[in-house]
């Protein structure tokens, strides 16, 4: 019986999302390590499992690991196992994570924080598939697939020393690079609906309005450093505080941090760095430099939005209407 993370439904249909799920399905069948990276929330949970569940390992198990949580000692107890008296209080033999994994794969999450002597024993364990546990003299061996996930530049943590060079060659059979939402607009409101769903349903709510035109363009001009985490928490937010499950969303709540009586931000720019605007040209066409201006931002609109007019109007806050609109008065081209 597959575990609801085998289950978990992955929402995407941007071009670049999808180039990396076929990539996702091709190595998945391989024993070799794989690497996955991508910025904070952009579901590098959800593709190292699907890589374990597409490949001919489903049926075996798949553990995570969350290095970042866990002390240098701790993660070596954890990965390696110790055996009873490998140091005080270690009253009983514990079965490490390579140990449980074997014949499955391991998930290292956050794999960048790994300490270089810890880097060292995961090497020699890919190397050999052999492990010892802490404190056991008797040498296991273990057959298990690597899947580690980063949102660290880890070639530029390699080339600082940080992290072993060796290391990364091994684990980088090949990567994975999950684009950022800002870069696959078309997931947006796809995402958004499934999980205003969820939500609506959970308030109990008998169905959901759906989103105004307002809100979907702030969805869609918003740049999700967060990704889609940051979806999801504005989204279910939004939803919890709406004060009429029937009408359509119109104001989303992307700050929870937003309040009147919000802390001071502190000044980080000193004012002898602070950049003083630039004083315009003068004297100008103010017409020809507005005009410029639009259709600079038009056309870039287009291409963001890979030439679908309604989505380039929502970019700029505008009505289809009026999209079109400007697109002839400028002549602009519509299509690709
Ligand atoms: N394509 C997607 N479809 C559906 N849910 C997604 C998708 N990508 C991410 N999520 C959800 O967003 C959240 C963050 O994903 P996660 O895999 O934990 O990100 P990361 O490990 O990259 O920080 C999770 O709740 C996950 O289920
Ligand atoms: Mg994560």
């Amino acid at each position: 019986m597959p575990s609801p993370a085998a289950t978990q439904q992955i929402i995407g249909e941007a071009p670049a999302f999808l180039a990396m799920l076929e990539h996702v399905s091709r190595a998945a069948p391989l024993s070799k390590p794989v690497l996955v990276i991508g910025e904070r929330g952009t579901g590098k949970e959800l593709v190292a499992s699907r890589l374990h569940y597409l490949s001919d390992r489903w049926e075996q198990v798949v553990v995570k690991v969350n290095c970042a949580a866990l002390t240098e000692s701790i993660l070596e107890s954890e990965l390696f196992g110790h055996d009873a008296g490998a140091f005080t209080g270690a009253i009983k033999t514990h079965i490490g994570h390579f140990e449980r994994a074997d014949g499955g794969t391991l998930i290292l999450d956050e794999l960048a924080s790994i300490s270089l002597r810890m880097q060292e024993k995961i090497l020699r364990t890919i190397e050999y598939g052999e492990i010892q546990r802490v404190g056991g003299s008797e040498t296991l061996q273990v057959d298990v697939r690597i899947v580690g996930s980063s949102n660290a530049d880890l070639q530029a943590l390699a080339a600082d020393g940080r992290f072993r060079a060796d290391l990364l060659d091994r684990l980088a059979f090949d990567v994975i690079t999950i684009p950022p939402l800002r870069e696959r607009i078309e997931d947006i409101m796809p995402l958004a609906h499934a999980f205003a769903i969820n939500m609506a349903s959970e308030l109990k709510w008998s169905y959901f309005p759906g989103f105004s035109s307002r809100a979907s363009s702030a969805l869609l001009r918003n740049q999700w450093p967060g990704n889609v985490r940051e979806l999801k928490n504005t989204i279910e937010r939004t939803i919890y505080r709406s004060p009429n499950p029937e009408k359509p969303i119109s104001d989303l709540a992307i700050d929870p941090f937003d309040s009147p009586f919000r802390l001071a931000q502190v000044e980080t720019v000193s004012p002898q760095t602070a950049v003083s605007p630039l004083s315009p040209l003068l004297p100008t066409d103010l017409q020809q430099r507005l005009n410029d201006t639009e259709t600079d931002l038009l056309r870039a609109a287009l291409e963001k939005a890979r030439f679908n007019q309604r989505m380039a109007a929502d970019l700029l806050g505008l009505s289809y209407h009026q999209f079109r609109g400007k697109l002839r008065k400028y002549e602009i081209r519509g299509k690709a």
